[in-house]
């Protein structure tokens, strides 16, 4: 399949209406295996995937990377070509918000947008939400992928498409991680090797804390906790943001009495790069142990 590429609406109109079925990717760019991964999974879901590659200004912060945040093009659009993707939508700025980034209606993200990795990044998911309702309806897919490596913006994005009645399917992907653990991300190339070996804490925790779910949530945050602690001693030092034990959905933090599916989410910066991971897990209470 020959490789479209659109830069305006105007293109982007002109190619839709050549395309059937469409499963959206929408990414940053800077492409990795974790971003292949989800292209694959979208090749199994819809006639054409499309991919978008926006760095969007709205969802970073005064004093966040959006300045120094990879773009490798050529490189993204040669994985692209190769994993078969039939549309890429590259837009400016200026075509995604004409005038200015202080576009007059935005999505709110609601108490969901404030609590977690919302509560260190003020405004994060009103802009990762604008975005991406926008993304809906200029590139009109029926399906939409995203990674689980940011299930707070999975979970967030399913509950716009739930509460603003947005015909798109969401559909979520596992985590894409290194050998030894350390989930795949854009900003991991920011990353010095010590800083890289600072970095592994993060996954190594959730390892632990998961290890421990069959003691309870208290456990599990216990044993994450000690790792994270550790890591905050080393050279460099890992500077913890939080570490929660929520429900998938709603992201609320657990009660220790909590039976069923949760997510153990961990943030936190190593020298100027801002990390985050989460494992799914599942607590139920301890088997009764054996009579006989
Ligand atoms: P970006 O960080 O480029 O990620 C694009 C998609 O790739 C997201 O759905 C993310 O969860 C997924 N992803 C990143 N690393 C992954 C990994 N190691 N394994 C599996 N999936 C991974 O997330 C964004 O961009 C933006 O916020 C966006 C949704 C595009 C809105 O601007």
């Amino acid at each position: 399949m020959t490789l479209v590429i659109a830069r305006t609406r105007e293109e982007l109109a002109a190619a839709r209406s050549s395309f059937g079925t469409i499963a959206l990717v929408p990414t940053m760019g800077a492409l990795h295996e974790g971003h292949r991964s989800l292209i694959r999974r979208a090749r199994g879901l819809a006639g054409t995937v499309a991919v978008s590659i926006f760095v969007n200004p709205l969802q970073f912060g005064p004093g966040e990377d959006l300045d120094r945040y990879p773009r490798t093009f050529p490189e993204d659009l040669a994985i692209c070509a190769d994993e078969g993707v039939g549309l890429l939508f590259a837009p400016t700025v200026e075509t995604m918000y004409p005038g200015s980034v202080e576009t007059a209606v935005t999505v709110s993200s609601g108490e969901m947008g404030t609590i977690v990795e919302g509560a260190t990044r003020p405004g994060h998911f009103d802009g990762v939400l604008t975005v991406v309702l926008k993304l809906f309806n200029l590139v009109r897919p029926e399906i939409a992928v995203f990674g689980e490596k940011d299930a707070q913006q999975l979970a967030m994005i399913r509950r716009m498409v739930a509460d603003l009645n947005v015909p798109v399917w969401i559909d979520g992907s596992p985590t894409v991680r290194e050998k030894d653990g350390l989930a795949l991300s854009s900003r991991n190339r920011y990353l010095s090797p010590p800083e890289r070996v600072t970095a592994l804490s993060l996954s190594l925790a959730l390892r632990r804390g998961a290890a421990a779910a069959p003691d309870g949530p208290a456990k599990v945050i216990k044993a994450a906790r000690a790792v994270l602690d550790e890591a905050a001693d080393t050279d460099p030092p890992l500077e913890l943001d939080y570490v929660a034990l929520v429900d998938p959905t709603t992201f609320e933090e657990v009660g220790e009495e909590y039976v069923g599916p949760a997510v153990l989410a961990v943030a936190g910066r190593v020298g100027s790069t801002h990390l985050i991971d989460n494992l799914p897990l599942y607590l139920a209470p301890e088997p009764f142990p054996e009579t006989s």
